[in-house]
């Protein structure tokens, strides 16, 4: 039988599956947390951060993953804090100074409000989001990628021992990697690449001003935001 938990997400009264995340519950309601790494039904890791929340508990509050916390009864979670804005924008303008020539990452950097790339591009093929890895070992069930390495060596690959021959060509790493499409401007070459947002994928002025709500922004098939993987 289903069980059911009462939870608090930014002042509303929501009612969740026990064993839900706080982001799943969340866009069910129509609460906007950007996200990056997490797909809808594949496990999380909490790789890219942006979906993070503080969750008070006992007068404090604690800032976390909202893919990878399950909801609770009496939880109480701050999407949209201040705190929380500047900190996602922080992450998302990391994000696409690492990776300028993903329209992903160029969608979620405007959804957060990101204006400005203080940070050098670095013009990088992967964001190590790890959506490729779990796709293929959950969805195609291959098991034919992983990480390798550690630090600033870590990339995906096909592991050794795991032959390239796992690989069923279901193309489902592709497709659900965030750099599979580049900005609609085409790629950026070395040295010239910026913040897009000039054109009409630009959020209007009314979404905007509701960081918080879900307003189904066209960014949204952009960023590869569950809402519309779910539907
Ligand atoms: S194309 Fe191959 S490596 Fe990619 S998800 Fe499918 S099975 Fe895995
Ligand atoms: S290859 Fe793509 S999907 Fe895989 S970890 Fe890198 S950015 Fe993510
Ligand atoms: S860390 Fe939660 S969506 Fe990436």
């Amino acid at each position: 039988m289903l069980q059911y938990v009462n939870v608090m997400i930014d002042g509303a009264p929501v009612r969740a599956e026990k064993g839900t995340s706080v982001l799943d519950t969340a866009i069910h309601y129509g609460i906007c947390i950007p996200h990056l790494c997490h797909i809808p039904g594949i496990h999380d890791m909490g790789a890219c951060r942006l979906c993070i929340v503080e969750e008070v508990k006992n007068g404090r509050s604690k800032v976390t993953a909202s893919c990878t916390l399950l909801v609770e009864d009496g939880m109480v979670i701050k999407s949209n804090t201040d705190k929380i804005l500047k900190m996602r924008k922080n992450i998302a303008e990391l994000l696409v100074a690492q990776a300028p020539n993903s329209k992903a990452i160029q969608d979620v950097a405007v959804r957060c409000g990101v204006k400005d790339v203080r940070y050098p591009f670095r013009n990088e093929n992967c964001v190590l989001c790890g959506r490729c890895v779990r796709i293929c070992k959950e969805r195609a069930k291959a098991n034919a990628l992983g990480f390798i390495g550690r630090g600033k060596d870590r990339h995906v690959d096909h592991p050794p021992g795991r032959l390239m021959d796992y690989c069923k060509n279901c193309n489902g790493c592709i497709m659900f990697c965030p750099m599979s499409v580049t900005p609609c401007g085409g790629p950026m070459k070395k040295g010239q690449e910026r913040l897009c947002g000039q054109c009409d994928s630009q959020l209007n002025a009314d979404a905007q001003k509701m960081p918080g709500v879900c307003v189904w922004c066209e960014l949204g098939k952009g960023f590869q935001c569950s809402r519309y993987l779910a539907v």
